[in-house]
């Protein structure tokens, strides 16, 4: 038999939303008539806008024809869209990146995946407790994340989430190499200030650490306090990855498409103390063990980031931000303490009378035929909540509701 990766063979039973499906699953087959409702894994519910699927059928159109066909595309994306992103997303916010620190890929998921591979098998890193499961089981395939034991990792520096510190994670008391920070958040759907992120570059310039930020979920911010950017706070170019998608903001969970920072002022030390840039690491990374995002796809991506678009996805959004206000009005009438949904699409509940995490899931997938995300599948400190989202149509969330009202 062939050697086996000892870094798979120590991984826990399965990926979160692996074993959230196995259980709708079961709970379908043996209950073929039941409608099952998901406010569960976060894929959203609304078809691409106009927009989008206009600039899909030209693209397609063009790939039809031998003057405008297109094969292998730059590694690192088409400058249409990098120069789109910056007009969009960082120039109004007066943030200078140049295009070339942005790399286009197929997803934010496979970017924060992937990222790592770029530290040392010894670098430490520091996790938010509950925290996106990727960041974590990304980092232990990659053998850094030491012993498991109690559903912890020995080398891995847990933060702690909590209500009870407000969902803001301290600094750690250990230095770490790595530290991912995710806001708004995923799962607890809140966010972190100015001057709190301000403590983290600060810190991480401090210490000589690199900040890994999932701004996954900005578009739903609703508040001008709030910063969209990573490097809308001094310094950070100096310290921080920041990683997007267009999968909650345009609906590109199944197009895919994503967008990964990289500044230029970014480095790290080989283990000879050597001086290298991570940014040319990163595309060295890429252009190895990637192709790029399908040239249609950058195209109908582009179009996101133009007129007539943006009013199209604001009404788009204000779907799923009706939707998370409707999952929070609703928990809270009940007397349940209820978290996040005000700049972001989930919300995250305190679990009626301490049940657990997968208890609850349990109840309400028997009872209600409603799925929701276990807390504890995102962190010993999840244990005890659970998370909605608010991706499912304004009629199935409004029928999921009902039904938890109805079995509490
Ligand atoms: C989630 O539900 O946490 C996300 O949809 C998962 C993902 O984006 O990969």
């Amino acid at each position: 038999m062939p050697k086996m990766n000892d870094a798979y063979a120590a991984l826990p039973g399965s990926y979160l939303f692996s074993e959230v499906a196995r259980r709708v699953k079961a709970h379908r087959e043996a209950h073929p008539e039941a409608e099952v409702i998901s406010l569960g894994i976060g894929d959203v519910s609304q078809p691409l806008i106009p927009a989008v699927i206009e600039a899909l059928h030209q693209a397609v159109d063009e790939m039809g024809k031998a003057g405008s066909f297109r094969g292998y595309g730059p590694e690192q994306g088409y400058a249409f869209l990098r120069e789109a992103i910056l007009e969009h997303d960082f120039k109004p916010r007066g943030v200078a990146l140049e295009a070339d620190e942005i790399f286009i890929s197929d997803g934010a998921k496979s970017d924060v995946g992937n990222i790592q591979e770029l530290f040392g098998p010894d670098a430490v890193v520091a996790l938010t407790d509950p925290v996106y499961p990727v960041y974590e089981d990304s980092n232990a395939m990659a053998g850094r994340a030491g012993e498991r034991k109690d559903g912890r990792w020995s080398r891995i520096v847990y933060l702690p989430c909590t209500a009870e510190n407000g969902f803001e994670p301290a600094l750690p008391e250990r230095r770490p190499d790595m530290i991912y920070l995710c806001c708004p958040n995923n799962p607890t759907g809140t966010v972190l200030s100015r001057a709190a992120l301000t403590r983290w570059v600060d810190y991480a310039r401090e210490n000589d650490a690199v900040i890994l930020f999932d701004a996954a979920y900005e578009s739903f911010i609703s508040s001008p306090e709030i910063v969209h950017s990573i490097y809308e706070i001094p310094g950070a170019d100096e310290v921080a990855i920041e990683f997007r998608s267009l999968s909650k903001t345009a609906g590109f969970t199944g197009l895919r498409c994503a967008y990964t920072m990289v500044p230029h002022k970014l480095r790290a030390h080989a283990a000879d103390g050597t001086e290298l840039s991570l940014h040319d690491m990163w595309l060295r990374r890429q252009c190895t063990k990637y192709n790029g995002c399908p040239y249609i796809v950058q195209r109908a991506a582009e179009a996101v980031f133009r007129e007539p678009a943006q009013a199209q996805l604001e009404a788009q959004l204000g779907i799923y931000r009706a939707n998370a206000r409707m999952i929070l009005d609703t928990c809270t009438s009940l007397g349940l303490e209820a978290f996040g949904g005000e700049h972001s699409p989930y919300v995250w509940l305190r679990t009626p009378q301490g049940m657990k995490s997968w208890d609850f899931f349990d109840l309400m997938l028997s009872r209600a035929s409603v799925v929701c995300t276990p807390g504890v599948g995102f962190g010993a400190c999840g244990e005890g909540y659970a998370r909605f989202t608010a991706f499912a149509s304004p009629e199935q969330t409004l029928k999921a509701l009902e039904r938890f009202q109805s079995i509490l």
